[in-house]
């Protein structure tokens, strides 16, 4: 492993104690986000699903209930967000796999029907953001969908006001957190293959981008 995903592994290894308490509080509509990304999938059910930075589990519990016939992949950089996450989908053992791996080097094997990253995509820079988007386009089904939910850069800086946004990031957030405009992600994820992209949910710098794999063309 590189030694910025060394660092990030650290630094989430850390905040996993305490931040299944604390990110309802820094997200408040962290629930909204899930309804969204459930309705999203329920337009293509999946069968084989991944999550990018799966943290503590709760994606991977809220898509593996809401679809049973569903199997799952999980990745993230720190032992310590998986084993929280290995102990909260303990009684789904048998349909997820959890895995320690860098998103910013993705290690995907397999082909997904929908690929999901939820808060986790905010801590590439610019170039491994556009490394990862090529790499799911590769690894997601014809007809498949990748959604990112997350930290969006406002595009204009007097749109931080509106958003209140702090003044001066806190230290943490300038090593860790990269964010860039939706309207980046978006060019990014057609540069990368996706045939068609939009905004599906947005509230100040936080939103859900979904991007489509166009379907296989018929013979
Ligand atoms: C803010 S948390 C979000 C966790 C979870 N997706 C959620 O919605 O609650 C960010 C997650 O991304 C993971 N992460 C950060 N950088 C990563 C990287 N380069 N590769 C894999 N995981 C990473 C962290 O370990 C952490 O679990």
């Amino acid at each position: 492993m590189v030694d910025v995903a060394r660092t990030a592994a650290q630094h989430f290894d850390e905040w996993a104690p305490r931040y299944d308490a604390q990110i309802r509080e820094m997200v408040p509509r962290y629930e909204e986000i899930h309804e969204t990304l459930i309705a999203l999938l329920r337009l293509r059910p999946p069968e084989r699903f991944l999550d990018l930075g799966a943290g503590t589990g709760y994606t991977l519990l809220r898509v593996l209930d809401a679809f049973p016939d569903a199997t799952a992949t999980g990745l993230d950089v720190s032992p310590e967000m998986l084993e929280r996450a290995r102990q909260r989908l303990a009684g789904l053992h048998e349909r997820v796999e959890l895995r320690q791996s860098d998103i910013a080097q993705p290690e995907i094997s397999a082909s997904y029907d929908a690929i999901v990253s939820v808060l986790a995509v905010h801590h590439l820079y610019p170039d491994q953001k556009r490394h990862l988007f090529s790499r799911i386009w590769e690894h997601i089904e014809p007809g498949g969908i990748f959604v990112i939910a997350d930290y969006f850069e406002p595009a204009v800086a007097r749109l931080s006001e509106l958003y209140d946004l702090p003044d001066e990031p806190d230290p943490h957030e300038v090593e860790h957190d990269h964010p860039d405009t939706a309207a980046d992600h978006l060019a990014w994820l057609i540069a990368a293959g996706f045939a068609a992209v939009d905004v599906v949910w947005k509230y100040d710098d936080v939103g859900v981008l979904v991007a489509w794999r166009a379907e296989r063309p018929t013979p």
